[in-house]
């Protein structure tokens, strides 16, 4: 048994108390580089500016000779940079591989100060973030950092999905979960071969026509995540914690990932990985609610006054339900805006009209 009291004690004598709140930070995407490639190194004080949060990934796509090289370059572009108000994260390995150890030891005791939040991978269950948890503890104790380093989990093994409320809910520090739908795929046997995105074979076709059985008939390509997604924003709700689509491997399908990113962002998501600089520009658009949803949003808001009751508005009804709906995507622009002047102009550009 645990006492609730603590839960907000922190884990190792001199690591900071952890957070009761998790802070609300833009995070419309998360773009990944690797950290070891000299190239992708030397854009990164161009490409901070850009994005929400910038990640030095160590773990997939690293080949395993490399993942030292992924390492120390993190540690190196973290003490040579200045990232404003871009927030930093890295993707360790996973608690399964030979480098997660060190990657927790290094990152933490050379540039605790600079990370803001540590993605793990593979995560399937609560008992993967509390050694996490323990341990960043300790790291943090011995490095003298003094805000606490944020646990993100990425949702992609079968009993991850199964124990994603336990996940979700297993430290302080979770800060959120991502769908990570490239090794789901693989470890639930689907047979997409595919990074995210639907298969033209998950359909749904129209019924025959009553009078020529074999004119042709309408199919409708289903999404294959939706199921997840829904699952896993139930989840992070629930606990406080913020949700976020994650990878779209076909970067020359700008249209498809752009629809991807969207139905994530209509069923609660916050965010997604950007893997290219190309999907930069996709995640802030799709991310950031339209500027006639805000404007319409305010202007519920203003004719609903202290919220309660219910008024007409265009020949819509609304009430205490849609005031908070309302109240979500007023304050999501609001926090948007004030890191993003484009942002804030065309929203009271909007509300002028
Ligand atoms: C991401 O890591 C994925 O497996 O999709
Ligand atoms: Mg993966």
């Amino acid at each position: 048994m645990r006492s609730a009291k603590d839960f907000f004690r922190p884990l190792a004598v001199g690591a900071p108390a952890p957070v009761r709140e998790v802070p609300f930070r833009p995070s419309r995407m998360i773009h990944f580089f690797d950290p070891g490639n000299e190239k992708m190194a030397a854009k990164v004080p161009s490409i901070a500016p850009q994005v929400d949060v910038l990640l030095g990934n160590l773990e997939d796509a690293i080949q395993a000779d490399r993942k030292e090289a992924a390492r120390n370059g993190l540690v190196k572009i973290a003490q040579a940079t200045e990232f404003g108000d871009t927030q930093l994260w890295t993707r360790i390995n996973s608690l399964d591989s030979p480098w997660a150890l060190d990657d927790l030891v290094t990152l933490v005791t050379e540039i605790g100060d600079k990370l803001d939040v540590i993605m793990v991978p593979k995560v399937e269950g609560a008992e993967d973030i509390h050694y996490v948890d323990r341990l960043l503890a300790q790291l943090e104790a011995k490095a003298g950092v003094t805000r606490p380093i944020l646990v993100h989990a990425i949702l992609e093994t079968a009993t991850g999905v199964a124990n994603v409320e336990e996940i979700a809910g297993a430290s302080p520090r979770m800060q959120g979960i991502s769908l990570g739908p490239a090794d789901l795929a693989a470890s639930r046997r689907m047979k997409t071969t595919r990074v995210g995105g639907g298969h033209p074979g998950y359909l749904v076709r129209e019924d025959p026509s009553t009078s020529d059985a074999d004119a042709p008939r309408a199919t409708f390509q289903q999404d294959l995540w939706h199921y997840t997604i829904a699952r896993m924003v139930d989840a992070c709700a629930a606990h406080g914690i913020l949700p976020y689509y994650g990878p779209f491997g076909d970067i020359r399908d700008t249209l498809a990932c752009e629809d991807q990113f969207r139905n994530a962002f209509l069923l609660g998501c916050v965010g997604a990985w950007s893997l290219h600089p190309v999907q930069i520009a996709i995640a802030k658009k799709v991310f950031s609610p339209s500027p006639a949803d805000v404007a319409w949003a305010r202007k519920v808001i203003d004719a609903m006054g202290d919220g309660t009751g219910a008024v007409m508005i265009d020949g819509k009804m609304q009430d205490d339900a849609t005031y908070k709906q309302c109240l979500v995507v007023s304050e999501l622009a609001d926090t948007l805006a004030a890191r993003d002047p484009e942002l804030a102009e065309a929203y009271a550009a909007a509300e002028k009209e």
